[in-house]
């Protein structure tokens, strides 16, 4: 039983686009996960196979029929168990523990839009999340879609090696990870900081840990304020005394 992407579409053809290469391609090539692309347009109605319709109220765009997105949805014959989710601007913002939830599930089914936007009804109706990838505006969902999959299928399990999934617990550590030096040791004049050549363990993971909060303080005032109410709780200073590696993957 593999973990199953249904995605619904005007354009099948993207999918598995990147995700049949490197390590998602491998895991898809081994049965790990599999990906069913679904024409929308299937579902569309009259000779031109309408799937959208101008909206009530006016205004700019087209905005896709409750009726067919429905047809789409059912003809996936996912279980009730399979959540689905609707890529678009306007949803809560995804987060790492929701990749999290969606990979220990059975799959997805994802509904990506092309126009204006859906009919609200159809969301509501039939229990679709509404999910984004980011402050910023995509000509449609498909590419927001691969994103949602790519960071599902890398926490599948076989998928990613041991070393990878080390960092992957870490997550739960809220930081942004710390920089990384290798080879050459000096390069344009510029050393590698010289606690990691050190060969001391336990300094070489003070000092990373120090760079992960100072970065996060830096570039990601949310988190830090998050990080910051974290351990406060559990009682623990904001300096390295935490026990946490400051790896995070983000
Ligand atoms: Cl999920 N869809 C589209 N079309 N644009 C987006 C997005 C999704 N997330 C951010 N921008």
């Amino acid at each position: 039983m593999s973990w199953q992407a249904t995605v619904l579409t005007l354009f099948p053809e993207m999918f598995p686009g990147p995700l049949g290469l490197s390590l998602a391609g491998r895991a898809l090539e081994g049965g790990v996960w599999s990906c069913s692309a679904q024409d929308l347009r299937q579902h569309g109605l009259g000779r031109h196979r309408a799937v959208d319709d101008s909206p009530f109220g006016g205004g700019a765009g087209m905005v896709m029929r409750p009726d067919v997105v429905d047809a789409a949805l059912a003809a996936t014959q996912a279980g009730a168990d399979v959540p689905r989710v609707f890529l678009t601007p306007r949803g809560r913002p995804l987060r790492q523990q929701d990749v999290q939830r969606y990979a220990q599930g059975p799959g997805l089914v994802l509904l990506c839009g092309r126009f204006e936007g859906v009919d609200e009804r159809v969301l509501q109706s039939r229990e679709i999340e509404q999910v984004s990838i980011g402050d910023y505006v995509l000509s449609g969902g498909e590419t927001a879609a691969l994103v949602l999959l790519d960071a599902c299928i890398r926490l599948l399990p076989g998928v990613m090696g041991s070393e990878e999934s080390g960092v992957e617990e870490s997550f739960s550590a809220g930081l942004l990870e710390y920089p990384h030096y290798t080879r050459p040791a000096v390069w344009e004049g510029q050393d590698v900081p010289e606690v990691l050549l050190s060969g001391n363990h336990a300094a070489i993971a003070a000092w990373r840990q120090k760079q992960a909060e100072e970065i996060t303080r830096e570039r990601r005032p949310d988190l830090w304020s998050a990080w910051l109410a974290r351990t406060e709780k559990n009682g623990a200073a904001a300096t390295g005394k935490t026990g946490q590696t400051g790896q995070t993957g983000v």
